[in-house]
Order: C-alpha cells, then structure tokens, then sequence
C-alpha cells in the first residue's frame, strides 16, 4: 500500500499550475494508497505574513482542498502548526542537512536575490519540508517539477540519518508528471506559473471567472507558425496551451491535434478557454459551499488528531536513535 503525502502553502491564490501540476493529482490517489494532504502554514512563514491573512489562506486552502475533491475520509487534512512534530523534527534535519546543500537550491536563489533581508528559514525551508515528509513513513509525494531538488534533499537526509543514527526513515519517491510537472506562465512560456508573477495575465487563479479565463487566454502568447502542434523545444507556449487542455479534458494530446489540425490558434483558444472553465466552474461551486460549512475547522481539527497519532511514532523513534533522551 503506497504512504502518500503532500503539501500546498496557504499564500492566497491557487493557479492552474498547482492544480494540473499537484492538487489534480491528490484526488486520483486517493484510491491508491493511504493519503496525507497537508496545509503546510509553517512554510508561508518564510516570508513574513500578515497574521490576519495567514489566518484567512489556511481556511480557504482548506476549502480549496475540500472542493477539488479530497474526502476527509478518505485522506488525513490538517495543518502543519497543529502537529508540533513537524517544528522539532525540522530541528533534527537541520541538524543533518548541510548549509551547502541548503544554499544550493534554487528556490532559495530565486527567493533571496536582491532581497535585503532574508529569513533563516528561507534557507532551512527544505529541511522542514523533509519533516513534513519522513514523519509519515512516505514512499510516495505527488509534487510539481519545481519541488524535485527538495525531494532530492528530503532522501539525501534521510538517507544519511539512517546511516548515522540506524534505520529510522522510509526514503519517498518523487512523483511527478510528465506531462503537467510544470505549467509554465501563459506570457512568457520560458517561466513557471506562478501566482506570485505580478502580471495576474500571466496565470489561471482556481476562482478567476469565466470572462477572465476566457480573457487570458486568448491574449496568452503562441508563436508565427500557426500549427496546433506538441513540440515542448520549438512551440514552448503552444505546447504548453496543449499541456492544460489534455490535462483538463483528459483526452491526449494526440487527439487534440488531430482536432486542430489545419485550424488556427483562434479555435484552439476559444475550445481551451471552454474546457478551462468547465473545469473549474464546479471547483467554484464547491468552494463557496465550503467557506461557509461550519464542517470545516471539525474536518481540520480531526485531520491533525489522525496525523499527530502517527507522527508521534516517528519522532519518537528519531529522538531515541539520535540519543535525546526520553523517559
Ligand atoms: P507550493 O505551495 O508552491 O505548490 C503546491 C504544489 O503545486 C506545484 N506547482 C506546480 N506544478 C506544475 N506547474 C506549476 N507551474 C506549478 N506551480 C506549483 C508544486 O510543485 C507543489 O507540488 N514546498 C512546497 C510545499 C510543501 C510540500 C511538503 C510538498 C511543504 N512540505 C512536503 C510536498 C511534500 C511548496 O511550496 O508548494
């Protein structure tokens, strides 16, 4: 049975990017192994936030999660803050990371250039981030492309810890797509989407409206050749247009040439910006229903019950095997 487990940070928005990249994901495997979907509020903390506003993404996240599809019971909800053991086994990967293997992200390059302050936990983010991940016997973390040098690092550390202190970890296999890994941005399709781009053009929010959808992408880059064709080196925004329709209607991406073919980028947009919408209209839906369920802090608060049941086990071992003592 596959130990599933995966993270989202409450930063405000979702794009489509996280959902054909991630969250999509969740829901399909939920019928495959035991799933642990976490709202990982410790991380947005890296980059100071408002507490108001934390307070106020950690629920809509929640919602978000919710109205995708994860049933609570089928998967463990919760957030990260109510299982302490995610804090104090950070610490102890700290403490097995290295600050050059830290330094070597490129998450944590993007992040911290030209800032004149940056926080230390910018820094050690990849070492909460294999907590996260170890407390739960994980084999198996659905993530986009753009995670995959933390998971890198998750394994190195948990590799390395079980060398020094005994066997403790289970090392986690990365899943990530190959198609839909990493949506790129609809003006520029050489970056990731991404909510934080200050040109709100450049990606699908989850609650953009149809009339906003419908807006994006036609004015979404393509190129001069004028041929619906999947070619990820040559035609990286029409490729990438392809990528989210074939996510969205679940058809291949072969079958949707062949639809195009001979017929321009017009078509295309106008089918994409309709299967887009589609997509998303009963997430909407969904989503209000759930902001306003009193069922939802009772979801979260059973959720952490559940996760903090299994993460005391880990640490527990961890402590013991690193040598602080326990009584
Ligand atoms: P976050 O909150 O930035 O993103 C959530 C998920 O969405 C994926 N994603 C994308 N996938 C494809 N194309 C894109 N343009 C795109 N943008 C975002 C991300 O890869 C991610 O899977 N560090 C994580 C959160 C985290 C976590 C964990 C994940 C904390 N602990 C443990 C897995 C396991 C993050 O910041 O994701």
């Amino acid at each position: 049975m596959k130990q599933i487990f995966s993270g989202v940070q409450p930063s405000g928005s979702f794009t489509l990017g996280n959902y054909i990249g991630a969250m999509k994901r969740f829901v399909d495997l939920q019928t495959e192994g035991n799933c642990i979907y976490c709202i990982v509020n410790l991380h947005s903390l890296t980059v100071p936030k408002d507490p108001a506003l934390l307070r106020e993404y950690t629920m809509q996240l929640a919602a978000m999660y919710l109205s995708i599809g994860i049933d609570p019971e089928k998967a463990i909800l919760f957030i990260q803050s109510q299982v302490p053991e995610h804090a104090e086994l950070g610490w102890l990967m700290q403490c097995t990371g290295y600050i050059g293997e830290l330094e070597r992200m490129t998450q944590y390059k993007d992040k911290s250039e030209g800032k004149d302050v940056v926080t230390g936990g910018l820094l050690t983010y990849p070492a909460l981030m294999a907590a996260d991940i170890l407390l739960y016997n994980t084999t198996h973390v659905p993530v986009g492309e753009d995670q995959k040098q933390h998971l890198e690092f998750t394994r190195d550390v948990a590799e390395r810890f079980n060398r020094k202190y005994g066997e403790t970890f289970v090392i986690p296999e990365p899943m990530i797509q190959q198609f839909g890994g990493r949506i790129m941005s609809l003006d520029d399709p050489t970056k990731k989407m991404s909510k934080s781009n200050p040109n709100a053009g450049s990606y699908i929010a989850l609650l953009d409206d149809a009339k906003t959808i419908e807006k994006k992408i036609k004015r979404a880059v393509t190129d001069s050749e004028g041929a619906v064709r999947y070619d990820k080196e040559n035609k990286p925004a029409v490729s990438n247009l392809l990528t989210i329709y074939a996510a969205c209607s679940s058809e291949s991406i072969e079958t949707i040439v062949n639809r195009y073919e001979g017929r321009g980028y017009g078509d295309f947009k106008k089918d994409l910006a309709e299967v887009v919408v589609t997509t998303l209209a009963p997430i909407q839906q969904e989503y209000t229903r759930w902001m306003e369920s009193p069922e939802l802090s009772d979801i979260l608060k059973k959720g952490a019950e559940r996760a903090s049941a299994l993460a005391t086990v880990t640490m527990d071992k961890a402590r013991k095997n690193m040598g602080l003592v326990t009584f």
